[in-house]
């Protein structure tokens, strides 16, 4: 199956009261592990790519070819995006070309003029070339990759200037973080939410900072209107706890437990069973 942007999986995700996963990857384990989860589960997936993660992955043209040959080699047949996460104006022009079928427009760092006259530029492009757009409006609080927001709550109004501009999907601030949440978090700010998607009609929300909220808070997010939820950190410190068990047990010094594909296997199964259990929460699973 060849990529698909997520204009489709994201109208049916909204539809049906559920939410799709962005799971952000790294390298060729974190991709097979989440496109094999998401063809066992039946579920659409979405693949987020930050800017720090596409270098790190040789360039963009490598993240394409390589994604593309493994959904051909793995024979996965559920729909799969592949999303530039949090990308500036030039990486947003850069995975276009490298052939991405998603992207992420984050110009909530802009003031919400120009926010707006480089969102509305980035709509008629992928338009054109059938793509998604993600915009954004307030700030995901945290850091990633170099990303950094104060956190601030999107102001509906201005939501609703940037989903008039016909984006696919809109990332709102509602007190959400990257990375893992602080002891005293005020936890997500449903009145926001909820006045964003009133403004916004019909427009999926994406919920960033998707590792660490409590389930039930992710739950009603859904229910209010978020349609896309993006998850990163959980994935990458279930990877790192398996990996440190296997290696405090003492297992790569066995045999040949030094073998890369020994090595790197507790946390690859890690990361299946954090995105399934991601799906599951989220209600993708069995909607391919
Ligand atoms: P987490 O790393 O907190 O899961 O956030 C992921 C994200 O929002 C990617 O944009």
């Amino acid at each position: 199956m060849a990529l698909v942007n997520a204009k489709e999986m994201l109208t049916k995700a909204k539809e049906g009261h559920y939410a799709v996963g962005q799971f952000n990857i790294n390298n060729l384990e974190w991709t097979k592990a989440i496109l094999l989860t998401a063809e066992e589960l039946k579920s659409p997936v979405i693949l987020g790519v930050s800017e720090g993660a596409g270098k790190y992955m040789c360039g963009y043209t490598t993240v394409v070819a390589m994604v593309k040959a493994m959904i051909n080699e793995l024979n996965i047949t559920v729909p799969v995006a592949l999303h530039l996460d949090h990308g500036s104006y030039e990486g947003a022009k850069a995975c276009i070309k490298a052939g991405f079928s998603s992207i992420m427009f984050d110009g909530s760092h802009y003031p919400i003029d120009e926010n707006v006259e480089k969102t509305k530029e980035l709509v008629a492009i992928c338009n054109e070339k059938n793509l998604s757009l993600e915009a954004e409006v307030g700030s995901i609080g945290g850091e990633e990759d170099g990303v950094v927001g104060a956190g601030e709550c999107a102001d509906p109004d201005e939501c609703k200037m940037i989903a008039d501009l016909g984006v696919t999907m809109l990332a709102a601030g509602i007190g959400n973080i990257h990375g893992k949440y602080p002891e005293n978090w005020q936890g997500l700010n449903f009145d926001v939410l909820a006045n964003i998607q009133k403004l916004t009609g019909k427009m999926p929300l994406v919920l960033h900072g998707g590792s660490g909220i409590p389930e039930e808070m992710v739950r009603k997010a859904i229910d209010l209107g978020v349609s896309k939820v993006n998850v990163n950190t959980e994935c990458q410190l279930a990877f790192a706890d398996a990996t440190r068990k296997y290696i405090e047990a003492g297992k790569d010094l066995q045999g040949k437990g030094f073998d890369p594909r020994k090595l790197l296997a507790p946390g690859f199964e890690a990361i299946k069973a954090t995105v399934k259990e991601k799906m599951e929460l989220f209600g993708s699973v069995g909607k391919a």
